[in-house]
């Protein structure tokens, strides 16, 4: 097992000087509830037949939009359509840097309208548009860490469409499979802390049982000194999380990470987004990277 502990509390229990944090400014999309609902069940968290409640999803998601105005983020919304209840979760809308947005192409046919959605949006805003030809779910699946994009795999985004990703955008792409259909997308079982390296390097957080062995080994080798979250805390997607380099906005009930945040040197910033995570998603899921 890697030890968390080893790094971040010395034997005398007084945590070790951790690089300054700094925060980044961000410039996100973001789509308004208006029409979230639970009506099909395309993830373990869904249940139809459970009552849900537009006007607290509305609310909850609304401390989301503001937390980001306060914090300085530049935050976009896009028209949430009618009929389309899980476009709220933006970040499955594409994947977008250099100014260029990969499309998203839905696995389960309830969400493809989104895809060609959000591709208007995108070029709309000015943004050069490549329209995917392999099935993904945007940055639900494909998280950049510096110069890397990770790739999940294994429930929705094929890797195929990590060729794709790799092509379009000239990067390195590091494939990781997801085996536990709690954990979907790659989103609810990493976070990326740093949008921009410190000292050279970056932070990631994750849930270690979300990966398969071969995965678990790249993980391990690439960020040894990452923050290993526990099940507790991932299980109410606590991973599913934004950070802008210093403020980490995540789930409030997510103590055990807010903690292990605090001695990394992070500003956490609870939020309540209970009646979104009876879609199965969070505070990432509702956030979309808009890198130019
Ligand atoms: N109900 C949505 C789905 O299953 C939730 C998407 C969550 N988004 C995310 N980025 N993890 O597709």
């Amino acid at each position: 097992l890697v030890s968390i502990t080893s790094d971040s509390v010395d034997t005398a229990g007084d945590p070790q000087p951790q690089p300054t944090r700094r925060a980044s400014d961000r410039t996100v999309l973001m789509c308004r509830p208006d029409h979230f609902t639970v009506s099909y069940k395309i993830n373990p968290w869904m249940d139809p037949k459970a009552p849900t409640d537009t006007a607290k999803a509305l609310a909850q998601w609304q401390v989301l939009y503001e937390t980001y105005l306060s914090l300085g983020h530049d935050v976009h919304l896009i028209d949430p359509l009618e009929g389309l209840p899980d476009m709220v979760y933006s970040a499955n809308g594409g994947f977008v840097l250099d100014g260029k947005a990969y499309g998203a192409l839905f696995t389960y046919p309830e969400r493809q309208p989104e895809g060609p959605a959000y591709m208007d949006w995108f070029r709309d805003a000015g943004f050069e548009v490549a329209e995917p030809v392999e099935v993904n779910e945007g940055e639900g699946d494909l998280l950049l860490v510096g110069d890397v994009i990770l790739a999940g795999t294994g429930f929705r985004t094929s890797t195929r469409s990590h060729e794709e990703v790799a092509r379009i955008f000239d990067r390195e792409v590091v494939g990781l499979t997801l085996v536990d259909p709690a954990f979907y997308h790659l989103d609810t079982a990493i976070a990326v802390l740093d949008p921009e390296p410190v000292d050279g390097r970056h932070t990631i957080a994750y849930l270690e049982s979300a990966f398969d062995e071969a995965s678990l080994a790249v993980l391990r080798e690439r960020f040894p000194d990452a923050i290993l979250v526990d099940e507790r805390d991932a299980s109410i997607l606590g991973l599913n999380s934004y950070s802008d380099g210093y403020n980490v906005v995540i789930a409030a009930a997510a103590t055990g990470f807010e903690r292990q945040l605090r001695e990394r040197g992070y500003n956490p910033i609870g939020v309540d987004l209970s009646e979104l995570l009876l879609g199965g998603g969070g505070v990432k899921c509702c956030t979309l990277d808009l890198r130019r």
